[in-house]
């Protein structure tokens, strides 16, 4: 167990303040390094604001991968989500990112909705409601723009028939003891949530499973999901698949200072169903940390919303010498998240009937 007060990273808890150099060192992760961005700036051109600023930081085989691109191999890339409740910005951090190497790099998408896990840890959360919010957040990540010819949701509850042999095969390779010093599980944790970690993991070997060819995956997600991918790459090389390579990004903080922008304490997140004046209330309301690189403010711009780096350096000048003052950064910066989610309620608008169909 964690020191009473030392930060908590597990997939399902993110408190406190994160050193994620520490996090790095303590999963044994590379960090993307500058030699690294050049690779991926000759493959994709300009380099995504998220990568430039050290947004997705660390990384395992993402050189293989690379290697593997250049030789005109393809690869898939996977992502998920627990659908429990309402889309926030922090989770178009990640998702964001996807898209975009999506685009680049031509990849299929594989999105995962572990509806089970939801159930398993959840008491609210029965299958009405999590299919509710697999429609609800499908189409959140659509309107992100990912190619609909590209993109498969894995939907848990629904396409077990298919996940369930590589998840037996998974779990067989892993033991109890493993699971509970990864996952910190005990002789309490209920049953399903020692199993569950093979349904996640299930999906990076999917590709290889169906083309009977090693297909290589790429799993971009927060780097507190770590702990899924350190038990698959063990589990791969026992089955014969290829190590599923990972790109960690850092974690959108919550509005009163929290670590992690969470559903689970609405006050702290900006949904993307917030209307405006919500949205106002919200951010007028969020702590600053008295400087900009505490202030969620200044994070929420710098990790997502504004891709312009003359813009970001500016308001960080600005901030520390008094250009601006936090009532006034605040309302700008409630502007810009309004006008972003109304283009984006638009998308959502536009394309629910095509999600529809995807999930059908
Ligand atoms: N467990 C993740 C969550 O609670 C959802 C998820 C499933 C996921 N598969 C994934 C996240 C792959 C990242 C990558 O949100």
């Amino acid at each position: 167990m964690a020191n009473k007060g030392a930060p908590v990273v597990t997939p399902w808890e993110v408190k406190g303040e994160i050193d994620y150099d520490r996090l790095m060192e303590r999963f044994g992760t590379e960090p993307i390094t500058p030699e690294l961005l050049e690779r991926i700036k000759r493959h994709t051109g300009r380099l995504h604001h998220m990568l430039r600023r050290g947004v997705f930081y660390s990384h395992r085989d993402l050189d293989a991968i690379l290697d593997h691109y250049k030789g005109g191999g393809r690869f898939v890339l996977y992502t998920g989500r627990g659908p429990s409740g309402p889309v926030h910005l922090g989770h178009l951090v990640p998702w964001t990112f996807t898209r975009h190497l999506q685009e680049v790099f031509g990849s299929k998408l594989f999105f995962q909705f572990t509806d089970d896990e939801r159930m398993l840890i959840r008491d609210d959360v029965d299958e009405e409601a999590a299919g509710h919010w697999v429609l609800e957040n499908a189409v959140d990540l659509m309107a992100l723009g990912f190619d609909p010819e590209k993109t498969e949701f894995i939907v848990n509850t629904r396409h077990v028939s298919e996940l369930y042999p590589l998840a037996l095969r998974i779990a067989k390779g892993i033991t109890c003891s493993t699971m509970r010093a990864a996952f910190g599980f005990s002789d309490d944790s209920n049953l399903g949530m020692m199993f569950f970690p093979t349904m996640q993991a299930a999906p990076c070997f999917l590709a290889s499973e169906r083309t009977g060819e090693p297909v290589p995956c790429l799993v971009p997600a927060g780097i507190d999901q770590d702990t899924y991918w350190r038990i698959t790459r063990d589990v791969a090389r026992k089955l014969g698949y290829p190590k599923p390579a990972q790109v960690h990004g850092r974690m959108l903080p919550g509005l009163t200072g929290d670590a992690k922008m969470s559903s689970s304490r609405p006050l702290t997140a900006i949904y993307t169903t917030d209307v405006p004046e919500l949205v106002e209330r919200k951010i007028a309301g969020a702590d600053t940390g008295n400087h900009p690189a505490r202030c969620p403010m200044y994070q929420y711009r710098y990790l997502l919303l504004t891709e312009d780096d003359e813009k970001a350096r500016e308001l960080y000048v600005d901030c520390l010498e008094g250009g601006i003052d936090c009532r006034e950064c605040k309302a700008r910066l409630a502007e810009t998240v309004n006008r972003f989610l109304g283009r984006h309620r638009r998308r959502r608008r536009l394309i629910r009937g095509g999600v529809e169909k995807m999930l059908e």
